[in-house]
């Protein structure tokens, strides 16, 4: 129970990788606020007793809307994980504008809608952590991907120049940068590209949305002390 009494914003966190991440923090004491856009999930959450609010991280105003209830409610924000994300595969040639912008909205442009709208109190705490959700992807690109490898590198980048910003006001920023997770987002593979992905993984083996949810509860919790800026990478070594 080492996040006892901690105000944890989770993005994105009606199922799939931020689901396990809210799940794992709450479990350790939280108090936790999600968010997501689909109110049937986040009514379970509501009956666990979280505060949960439907937020676009696309939408500026319902960002602010968002913090503001936390603020409200709670009068403080612990930790932030921006784990919202969204894919819209296809290659370059046919990638349209809709398809392009949509990842780079969500994925990039959430986070920086999500930090700016937070760091505020947490500069006045002089205390925080935010871990934002990039992708192996990031690292090491991938064809059809154009759109969301510039995305969760750009998450990368973000993230290094925030933790230097910020370092002085004992904010800790970081990255996880998943491998291959068990997830709605990854069903849509053929049984063939899952067996591609397997023969690349050293450990023989998908990872499951816990395996992610350990590294973000290490990275927030009291345990970390030392590490900024960097990222993780969650990928059963994949990217080695
Ligand atoms: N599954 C993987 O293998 C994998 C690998 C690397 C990185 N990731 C990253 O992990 C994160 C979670 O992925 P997942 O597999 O659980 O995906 P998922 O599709 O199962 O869940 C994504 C969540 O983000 C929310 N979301 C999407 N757009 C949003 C928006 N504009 N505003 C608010 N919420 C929004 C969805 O409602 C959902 O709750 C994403 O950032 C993804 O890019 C996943």
């Amino acid at each position: 129970m080492n996040m006892l009494g901690k105000i944890v914003l989770v993005t994105g966190a009606t199922r799939g990788i931020g689901k396990a991440i809210a799940k794992r923090l709450k479990d350790e004491g939280a108090e936790l606020v999600v968010t997501g856009r689909d109110e049937r999930l986040l009514d379970a959450w509501r009956d666990e007793g979280a505060l949960a609010v439907a937020a676009d991280v696309t939408d500026n105003r319902q960002v602010e809307n968002l913090v503001e209830t936390i603020m409200e409610r709670h009068g403080r924000i612990d930790v932030v994980v921006n784990n919202a994300g969204v894919t819209q595969d296809g290659l370059l040639m046919r990638m349209s504008d809709d398809d392009w912008n949509k990842v780079i909205d969500t994925n990039l442009s959430g986070v920086f809608n999500i930090c700016r709208a937070t760091i505020r109190p947490m500069l006045k705490q002089r205390e925080g952590r935010i871990v934002n959700i990039s992708s192996v992807i990031g690292v090491i690109g991938n064809a059809g991907q154009t759109n969301y490898a510039a995305s969760k590198a750009g998450v990368i980048g973000f993230s290094k120049a925030l933790a230097k910003e910020v370092a002085s006001r004992n904010i800790l920023v970081n990255v996880v940068a998943p491998g291959y997770i068990d997830t709605e987002m990854t069903q849509a593979l053929t049984e063939e590209q899952r067996q591609n992905i397997l023969r690349m993984i050293p450990l023989g083996r998908t990872g499951q949305g816990e395996d992610v949810a350990s590294v973000v509860h290490f990275l927030v919790s009291e345990q970390n002390r030392y590490i900024t800026g960097q990222t993780i990478h969650c990928d059963g070594g994949l990217v080695i």
